[in-house]
């Protein structure tokens, strides 16, 4: 099957932001009608805080919160009041500026010493809200992700073992450069999404972007090339900076 793409090309990071809180209030309104919820999962990162930030300040009275589910992409290895927790960005940029009942918000249990048992702790509960047999995936409507220089996304780094992972929806992946596990989704789960949206904002994304939807490098340098969600949407909202090595439009 074949994978629809959309690359947005924004001028600006604002244009950026304000386009995917536009595609965010979008695929809520759709999700909530069609299956009375919606089901989003978050990522780490500069470039989604300041969404998160947008969304808070404008779009607070135009969403369906109660009906809103949040989950995290990934997790850094630390606990939820971390200044480096992906939980506590979302929790200070969006979630405690907006109605959102406490039970709707799924955070990763990442304060356990145990990142192993921290991520399989995630899957189950991914398992227990969608109810996913053995051998399924979730089907989230939509997953935001970030991009990082080096071509990962979620916490899935170039040449790691979480690459490889088949059946696993969550996993603890060991970054050598930063000498420490972060835990993650897995290709399975990010390319069972229903819409997964990436935002790629500055000039320090620019050729890993140009390597990932142009150039021929094996994948597994740029994993971000590895998410082809195959029966759902992936689109691109990148800004001029990101996009200045991709060719014309
Ligand atoms: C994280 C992320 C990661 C991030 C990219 C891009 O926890 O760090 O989820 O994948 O999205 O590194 O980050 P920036 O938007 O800050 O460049």
């Amino acid at each position: 099957m074949s994978v629809l793409v959309e690359v947005r090309r924004l001028t600006t990071p604002q244009d950026l932001f304000h386009a995917a809180a536009e595609e965010v209030l979008r695929a809520a309104s759709n999700a909530v009608e069609q299956n009375g919820r919606f089901t989003i999962a978050l990522s780490g990162g500069s470039t989604p805080r300041s969404l998160y930030t947008l969304i808070a300040a404008n779009a607070s009275a135009s969403l369906p919160w109660d009906k809103m589910f949040f989950f995290w992409g990934d997790e850094r290895h630390v606990p939820p009041d971390d200044p480096e927790s992906n939980y506590r960005m979302a929790q200070e940029s969006l979630l405690s500026k907006v109605p959102v009942p406490p039970a709707n918000v799924f955070r990763v249990p990442a304060e356990n010493p145990d990142a192993a048992a921290a991520a399989e702790a995630y899957e189950q509960t991914l398992r227990k809200f969608f109810a996913v047999k053995p051998g399924e995936f979730p089907r989230f409507d939509l997953i935001l992700l970030g991009m990082g220089p080096d071509g990962h996304t979620a916490s899935l780094f170039p040449e790691t073992a979480a690459l490889q992972e088949k059946s696993r929806l969550v996993v603890a992946n060991w970054v050598e450069k930063f000498k420490a596990s972060r835990i993650t989704f897995t290709l399975p789960v990010l390319n069972s999404a229903r819409c997964v949206a990436f935002l790629v904002s500055g000039t320090d994304k620019a050729t890993a972007l140009h390597e990932v939807l142009e150039g021929k490098a094996p994948p597994e340098k740029y994993p971000s090339k590895l998410v082809q969600p195959s029966e759902g949407k992936l689109i691109w909202f990148v800004d001029r900076a990101a996009a200045s090595e991709l060719s014309a439009a």
